[in-house]
């Protein structure tokens, strides 16, 4: 039996029972066996685009006999078939982003990408939007003295054209939810911004600029977590 880690689990979790998948940049392989075991899909396309790692997904595959219903594929990105859930997880969000766009048309199919970025997550929601696809859902993680943010989202062929450059560096849902992890997040972030805020040189120009662009973000997180408190 697979025990997953608290954050592979989550992303488990978040598949729909009986989707087709496909988890890109499955490294060990660990979330396809797992929702083979667990009966959650038959139906899964793991791959990687390093053969070392798809290695240990088909050595994984193996051991387990799920070989009838894990296909492991060397690919970089999404392979060109459509599937019910993508999940794109531990890559960064340029990455991420990068890898939709180049299969968008199989990304719009999608009921579901469920998306896990290391770190940029502010631009990845930039790009979901400006590519059309709604973010419907956000979980957020913490293992490991480390927050891990998760997007659910899926094409709707629309793009807000209000949100500013500073919306994306927060989650909506996880702020509507007042989600409690989020907040303790909101508060390590807020500390990190004064920090730095504190360290410039008042008498800099380009630290002027960057201390102006650094505090309105600092104000935001101050209201989010306002928002969350209250
Ligand atoms: C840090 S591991 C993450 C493994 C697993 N998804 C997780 O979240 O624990 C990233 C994996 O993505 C693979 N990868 C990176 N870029 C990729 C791409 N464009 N297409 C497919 N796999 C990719 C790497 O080879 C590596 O195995």
């Amino acid at each position: 039996m697979i025990k997953l880690s608290k954050r592979l689990n989550k992303i488990a979790e978040l598949v729909d029972f009986g989707a087709s998948v496909i988890d890109v940049g499955t490294d060990h392989g660990y979330v396809p066996n797992f929702l083979c075991e667990n009966k959650i899909s038959r139906d899964v396309i793991a791959t990687d685009i390093s053969k070392n790692s798809l290695e240990k997904s088909i050595e994984l595959t193996r051991e387990l006999g799920n070989e009838k219903e894990i296909r492991n594929i060397l690919a970089n990105g999404i392979v060109n078939e459509e599937r019910d859930n993508i999940i794109i997880a531990g890559l960064g969000g340029i990455q991420i982003a990068e890898i939709i766009a180049k299969s968008i048309d199989i990304a719009k199919y999608s009921k579901k990408l469920i998306l896990q970025p290391m770190q940029k997550t502010n631009i990845l929601r930039r790009e979901l939007n400006n590519m059309g696809f709604e973010i419907f859902d956000e979980e957020i993680i913490y293992e490991d003295e480390r927050y891990f943010e998760i997007i659910l989202a899926k094409f709707l062929n629309y793009k807000n054209e209000d949100l500013k450059e500073e919306d994306f560096y927060f989650s909506k849902k996880l702020i509507e939810k007042k989600d409690k992890i989020y907040l303790e997040y909101l508060k390590e972030k807020k500390d990190y911004l004064r920090s730095i805020i504190k360290s410039f040189d008042p008498n800099s120009q380009r630290s002027k600029k960057r201390n102006q662009e650094l505090n309105s973000l600092l104000k935001k997180v101050e209201e989010a977590i306002d928002e969350i408190s209250s």
